[in-house]
């Protein structure tokens, strides 16, 4: 068969390490998925930058859009983040014209993702976001095709590598919140704007994502309580680590009689729990299900080879054929009655 066309928008850490990794892995994804992956455009804000990649075989687009439905590409992965204008005008213009898309933009999912899922449904295409929860780790795919023998009860866990990463250091280093959101921001942790990092937002879209894939229920982010860890102070975990406990950022969405319940908050946990265990920008996820009772992964959450792992996978899917249906059910079928809206105080 003949080659698959990647077209790329967003060149910055995520984006570089999709093309290395692409690279190094040339043969052995070639081999698995009987064709050759190659990438024939990109589309950055600044082309002259040298991002250490080689880039010779692709066309340079000036407008990721142009991109997006251009006839050079076959697949549209979009690196571009933010919910609004640019990254969701692409993706919708790479739906429309018939292009599977793979996405990190849990911002965009969050908000959009119920609309865009619909159109890629009606035009049999891909719409694939293995990268946009938890870095690494491929919880998508453990929810919506691992576990589809299961009745989800809850999922919980660390989302947010930046924030896991400042606690983290906070506690072990002494250092104050804003010396730590520095080195997370140095490192590529954390959000263009970090505010969705620290304010607990970015964790709670993609709670609402693994809601959807959970639960069956259309994505709301409106019934999702968030408090972030803006406030934390280095006393605040001493006086945690003196009675015995950590804090953790945690999404937490779990069936009640009243509906789906999601909500984002700091959270003291016992230093002897596993969940206190994890340290740093790896991110965990716990899911209470009746057959497989209790799973858990845990891995890095964010940062540029991690989240090309996923990307690449989600390419990889695509290039054998795979189209599974975003959210897992047809998106008629997600029901938005069963989330109850949350207050936490
Ligand atoms: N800013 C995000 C985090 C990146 O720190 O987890 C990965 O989604």
């Amino acid at each position: 068969p003949s080659a698959l066309r990647i077209g790329l928008a967003g060149l910055g850490t995520v984006g570089a390490a999709v093309v290395r990794l692409l690279d190094r892995q040339a043969e052995a994804l070639t081999s698995r998925t009987a064709r050759e992956i190659v990438v024939t455009g990109v589309s950055a804000r600044d082309p002259a930058r040298d991002r250490g990649v080689d880039l010779s075989a692709a066309k340079w687009f000036d407008d990721p859009v142009v991109l997006a439905r251009s006839g050079d590409i076959d697949i549209f992965v979009e690196l571009i983040g933010g919910a609004e204008s640019v990254a969701l005008a692409s993706v919708e213009a790479a739906l429309f014209a018939g292009k599977s898309c793979v996405t990190a933009n849990k911002a965009l999912l969050a908000t959009h993702g119920m609309r865009l899922a619909g159109i890629a449904e009606e035009k049999g295409v891909a719409l694939s976001f293995e990268a946009s929860v938890a870095g690494g780790i491929p919880i998508i795919k453990t929810l919506r095709e691992g576990l589809a023998g299961n009745s989800i009860e809850r999922v919980y866990g660390i989302l947010n590598g930046t924030c896991n990463y400042i606690l983290s250091r906070m506690e072990t280093e002494k250092l104050s919140f804003a010396e730590c959101l520095e080195e997370a921001q140095r490192l590529g942790y954390a959000e263009a704007d970090p505010t969705f990092d620290i304010g607990g937002f970015d964790t709670a879209h993609k709670l609402a994502i693994l809601t959807s894939l959970a639960f069956g229920t259309a994505i709301n982010t409106q019934a999702i309580a968030v408090e972030g860890i803006q406030s934390i102070t280095l006393a605040d975990l001493e006086a945690a680590d003196e009675l015995g406990y950590r804090v953790k950022l945690l999404g937490v969405a779990r069936r009640t009689e009243d509906g789906i319940e999601q909500r984002v908050h700091p959270t003291m946990v016992p230093k002897t729990s596993s969940i206190a265990q994890v340290m740093g920008v790896t991110n965990a996820v716990t899911i209470d299900a009746d057959a497989v009772h209790e799973l858990t992964l845990v891995g890095p959450g964010a940062g540029g080879e991690a989240t090309a792992s996923a990307i690449v996978a989600d390419i990889a899917d695509i290039a054998r054929g795979v189209r599974s249906k975003p959210f897992g059910l047809p998106v008629g079928e997600l029901v938005k009655a069963e989330i109850a809206p949350m207050q936490l105080h």
